[in-house]
């Protein structure tokens, strides 16, 4: 589901922001929960729950590659699970991003945009060492985000990252959420922008993807989804119980 306030922050006259939020299950949400509806609540962001709005998970590309050809600041906020995304903000990276569009000959759509990662973690940042759990400092984590965002000819901006957010207190969460909002609320005036470099170009040479057999591949791939999405539509409609108690939340 989307939501756009009306514009009135710096970002609003500067070419929007697009926020792309996902969460498997909203109603256990401490954290995420929250930014949404803070992001909600900024005036000029344009705000997509994507399990809201693609329960189904076939995302309506051309909706989305419009929605981020008008946006300068595109904003990934999720909770980390794997050391990752989610699965239906993976498939929105998978689908929307596409060779062309988004990247390789004539792939210019989004160069020049920001690219900001939201994210939260279960565990507090020191598990985040060599020496404890995770094995490597959070960072470690980040070149995907990083490199799809500079393929693209986006610049990375520092992630905002909130740890433990299943052990943090109140005020901690109040906080960080807080900043979220407020820095949505004044882009592109952030303090420490300007000393950001622009992103490096990263093209991608023609013969590294021959145009004939990308565009085979774009005709199984999307006959394959299409097939999929209709196959997983059609089982959650036979398997939708009448009285539909374990609903997933969509909106929080
Ligand atoms: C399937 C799954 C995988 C997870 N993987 C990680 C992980 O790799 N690292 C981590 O710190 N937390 C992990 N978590 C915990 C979530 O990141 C954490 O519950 C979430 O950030 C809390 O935010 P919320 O209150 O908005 O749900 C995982 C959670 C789930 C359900």
């Amino acid at each position: 589901m989307t939501t756009t306030t009306l514009p009135g922050n710096p970002a609003a006259d500067s070419g929007g922001i697009y926020v792309i939020a996902a969460h498997p299950h909203w109603r256990d949400s401490r954290v995420n929960r929250r930014m949404l509806a803070a992001a909600r609540a900024v005036p000029g962001v344009e705000v997509n729950d994507l399990y809201g709005s693609y329960p189904d998970f076939a995302i309506d590309v051309e909706a989305e590659q419009a929605r981020l050809a008008k946006a300068r600041l595109v904003v990934l906020v999720h909770p980390i699970q794997w050391y990752s995304m989610p699965a239906l903000q993976k498939l929105w990276v998978d689908d929307v991003l596409t060779y062309g569009w988004a990247y390789g000959p004539g792939g210019t759509a989004l160069q020049g945009k920001d690219f900001w990662l939201v994210a939260t973690t279960g565990s507090p940042e020191p598990s985040y060492h060599p020496q404890s759990y995770h094995r490597y400092f959070f960072d470690a984590f980040l070149p995907p985000y990083e490199q799809t965002a500079a393929l693209c000819g986006m610049r990375f901006l520092p992630p905002l990252v909130f740890y433990g957010a299943r052990s943090a207190d109140e005020a901690e969460v109040t906080a960080h959420v807080d900043t979220y909002a407020q820095r949505l609320g004044s882009y592109p005036d952030w303090p420490e922008i300007e000393e950001i470099d622009a992103c490096i170009a990263c093209p991608v040479p023609e013969a590294d993807r021959p145009a004939e057999s990308d565009d085979m591949g774009k005709v199984v791939a999307s006959t394959f989804h299409s097939a999929m999405s209709r196959g997983i539509a059609a089982m959650s409609a036979a398997n939708e119980p009448k009285n539909d108690d374990n609903h997933r939340e969509g909106t929080a």
